[in-house]
């Protein structure tokens, strides 16, 4: 499903250029669940991001479910990005004056075609009951707890039904409990066939993975998958 091969990216700022991922070929196919691990600065975000569409590698080539996405311009970039990709952040990213229910809602506002725009509309109420959150509707996101928070996010990031879900660092605001319901959903998607990568620190999160890829100062450094 993805291929990267011999991607760099290099950041300059103030004259100064630093080079964030150096030369890395990686292919993770369809359904696997996968956590990019390495120390803080290791060049996780930057992956994730390049992997998203969110940034442009500096060279390489990256191909997605077969088809060169730098070779896409940036409106072609953000429709594939809308159809195909779920991210879950850190901190959540809701609008917290918004409720549960408007908040996952948010990403149908790209979606083209009203017939598919109403039929997810009507999945919601599975989706929030499938989270766990149904009963937190109609409740504004700002007053949710953060695991509660986190199903609010995965929701949002579930509603166009992507094949692709983008996690970095999931986990890194809760607690252990509320951080094993999340890896838990996570999980749980990947056995309904959709492909996971997480970013991570936490061994225990990764764990969770069945293929681990480390990096150090922007390079693969190991790429462990578990026997099965
Ligand atoms: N937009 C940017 N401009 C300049 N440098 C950047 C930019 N984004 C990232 N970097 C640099 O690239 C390196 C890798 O950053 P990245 O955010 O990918 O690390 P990370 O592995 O996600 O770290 P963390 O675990 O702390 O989140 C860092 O040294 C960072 O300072
Ligand atoms: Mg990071």
């Amino acid at each position: 499903m993805i291929q990267l091969e011999g991607i760099t990216k290099t950041f300059n700022t103030n004259a100064v250029s630093f080079q964030a991922l150096n030369n890395v070929s990686l292919s993770i196919k369809e359904g696997e669940f996968v956590a990019i691990t390495g120390t803080s600065g290791s060049g996780k975000t930057t992956l994730l991001n390049i992997l998203g569409c969110l940034d442009d590698p500096t060279s390489g080539k990256y191909s997605l479910t077969g088809e060169d996405v730098s070779q896409y311009n940036k409106t072609k970039k953000a429709l594939l990005r809308n159809e195909m990709i779920g991210f879950v952040l850190q901190d959540f990213a809701l609008v917290e004056h918004y409720t549960v229910k408007q908040n996952v809602m948010l990403p149908l506002m790209y979606v083209r075609g009203n017939k598919k725009k109403k039929e997810r509309q009507q999945k919601i109420e599975e989706l929030l009951s499938k989270l766990g959150i149904a009963h937190k509707e109609k409740e504004r996101t700002a007053l949710l707890s953060g695991g509660q928070k986190q199903r609010v996010a995965i929701g949002r990031a579930l509603i166009n039904e992507p094949r692709l879900i983008l996690a970095d660092e999931p986990t890194g605001a809760l607690d252990q409990k509320t951080s094993k319901e999340i890896m838990e959903i996570l999980n749980k998607l990947h056995k309904e066939g959709k492909t996971v990568i997480i970013v991570t620190h936490d061994p225990f999160v990764a764990d969770y993975c069945d293929r681990i890829i480390q990096l150090e100062d922007g390079k693969v450094v190991s790429d462990t998958s578990k026997a099965v």
